[in-house]
């Protein structure tokens, strides 16, 4: 190990809770460091992983219907809004939209708002290439604190996006609590559109957390392998193995890491070994699935209306947009 004496003191705490428990869980935002990200744009391009290629479809073939949300036909030319999106990650799905915004002369601000540092510089100098002409104003801050401070510049309306079924890594009651925060830093003139994955026959939902490549596989084994990396773990990724399970009564992919064998498995910056029993596993994923009746209730509990419910040809992905109810 390398790694010596600066460990992240608020993901180690989350580490050594999480494995302490009984079940043992971690949370999925543990993913994305810089090699899951990378598994993760695999992950996007598997035939398997419908997801990103539904939602493709959707913004590129009703970007016009998107934009008439936001700017009303005859203002066209001198509308002046925010386009902020949380955890824009690589933006590729986002880009269909700028363009689109671009080509139609919309004078309109991209607002990419992450916590992460290394995203959103990645993300800008991406875009400053390709995309030249746009305003951008990344923001390096958690996604309540953004809006909050965006909500009282009631000069430009906003429309915020929440792509790429991210709402999945909640469960229902989180969701809530989640568009909750949005709704209560929205004006009455923004709008909110958020991606859901839609309930489909399990067996597709199951073959998308379950590729025969083995990629998603190396995605869940990566919190393991980040945890070595980080924080002086000496998990053998071969003694754990990838279980998803999808459970078509709830709508609910839960992922698991399950220990092959009893181990103990020292874990320098907590200072122990954790022990595991033989088929023990490690809780590291919720994605939620959601049907109409289900994004109606998350609206009402959180104080929103449906504008408008987008699907793809296939109805596996909806693009629904919301606004504040008055
Ligand atoms: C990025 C949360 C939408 O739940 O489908 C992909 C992450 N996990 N394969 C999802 C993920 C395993 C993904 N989200």
């Amino acid at each position: 190990m390398t790694q010596t004496s600066t460990y992240n003191p608020e993901i180690l705490s989350v580490i050594g809770k999480g494995l302490s428990g009984s079940p043992k869980r971690l949370p999925s935002w543990l993913f994305y460091d810089e090699k899951g990200d990378k598994i993760f744009q695999a992950i996007m391009q598997m035939p398997e992983y419908y997801l990103t290629s539904s939602e493709f479809e959707i913004l590129q073939t009703q970007k016009h219907r998107i934009l008439r949300h936001i700017v009303g036909d005859n203002e066209a030319s001198n509308a002046v809004f925010k386009l902020v999106e949380l955890g824009a990650g690589d933006g590729t799905k986002t880009e269909v939209l700028l363009n689109h915004f671009i080509s139609q002369r919309i004078d309109f601000t991209y607002v990419p708002v992450d916590v992460s540092e290394a995203v959103l510089t990645q993300l800008v100098s991406r875009l400053n290439k390709s995309l030249p002409d746009l305003k951008i104003h990344a923001k390096c801050e958690l996604y309540s604190d953004a809006l909050e401070s965006m909500k009282n510049d009631t000069s430009e309306k906003k429309l915020i996006l929440f792509l790429g079924a991210n709402i999945g890594n909640f469960n229902k009651e989180e969701a809530i609590t989640f568009v909750k925060k949005l709704a209560i830093n929205m004006n009455e003139n923004d709008r909110l559109l958020i991606g859901f994955d839609l309930k489909k026959d399990p067996r597709l939902i199951l073959a998308a957390y379950d590729d025969v490549e083995g990629i998603t596989r190396d995605f869940n084994l990566n919190l393991l392998g980040r945890i070595n990396r980080e924080f002086g773990g000496e998990f053998d990724l071969d003694l754990f193995s990838h279980y998803p399970y999808y459970d078509p009564e709830i709508g609910v992919t839960k992922s698991f890491l399950v220990s092959e064998r009893e181990q103990e498995i020292w874990i320098e910056a907590l200072d122990k070994f954790i022990h595991f029993d033989r088929y023990e596993v490690i809780h590291t994923e919720v994605s939620q699935k959601y049907d109409l009746k289900m994004i109606n209730s998350l609206a009402s509990q959180a104080g929103l209306d449906i504008v408008d419910v987008i699907c793809d040809k296939r109805e596996y992905f909806a693009d629904v947009i919301f606004k504040v109810k008055r």
